[in-house]
């Protein structure tokens, strides 16, 4: 299971690079927006900045809604360093524009991901990732896993080779549940990868190891 970080802050994509566990970065326009990364320039250098940090994939989204715009600003992302992975929206010109990046050889990620058929649409058009966002679901009453799980057993049935990528994962038992289900890649914050870590009963053997080492010294 790969590790992304979903987060535009190199601080954070730094600590997460250095744990040794990241597998690559997503981001988007509200992401970017959080840092204070404004106006094309600045957007397209935070993204090479980003991946001179890691070693993985890149998600860097377009922000253009039609078939030509996606194209021309795909291409120029995907020019910008061989780890850009160009983020294209689950609408019509969207999937469009995935089957058009496919066929040239370009990575793509399809973003706003809802349901079992657009994520096969978006197999269908050879996307490199799909992106189903399921703490949003959680958000509205619907079950954001149950969604994994479905993408996971078509995905499975016919062969595909597009990677679930389990994004808008809000905590750590979202990664521990989408690792249960076989989604090959989960996007989250740091504090999802970090909460892995934690148990107390790691940190009351670890105190007692150190303090029966200095009875003996
Ligand atoms: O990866 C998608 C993500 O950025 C959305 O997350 O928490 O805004 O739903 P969230």
């Amino acid at each position: 299971m790969k590790f992304f970080i979903d987060t535009a802050n190199l601080e954070q994509i730094r600590e997460a690079q250095a744990l040794g566990v990241l597998d690559g970065v997503t981001t988007n326009p509200s992401l970017m927006a959080k840092e204070g990364i404004t106006g094309k320039n600045n957007i397209l250098k935070h993204y090479v900045d980003i991946c001179e940090i890691v070693d993985g994939d890149v998600s860097a989204e377009v922000i253009s809604t039609d078939f030509e715009g996606m194209i021309k600003e795909g291409e120029e992302l995907a020019e910008l360093h061989s780890q850009i992975v160009v983020k294209a929206p689950m609408i019509k010109d969207g999937v469009k524009a995935i089957k058009y990046f496919t066929d040239k050889g370009i990575r793509t990620n399809c973003t706003l991901v809802f349901s079992a058929g657009q994520a096969l649409l978006a197999a269908k058009a050879g996307a490199t990732y799909v992106s189903p966002f399921i703490g949003r679901l959680d958000d509205i009453s619907t079950d954001g896993l149950n969604l994994i799980s479905e993408i996971r057993h078509i995905y499975d049935n016919y062969g595909f080779d597009t990677q679930i990528l389990a994004a808008s994962v809000r905590h750590t038992m979202h990664v521990i549940d989408c690792a249960k289900i076989g989604a090959d890649v989960m996007t989250g914050p740091l504090s999802a990868i970090e909460g892995l870590l934690k148990h107390p009963l790691t940190d009351i053997g670890l105190a007692k190891f150190l303090a029966d080492y200095q009875k003996g010294n």
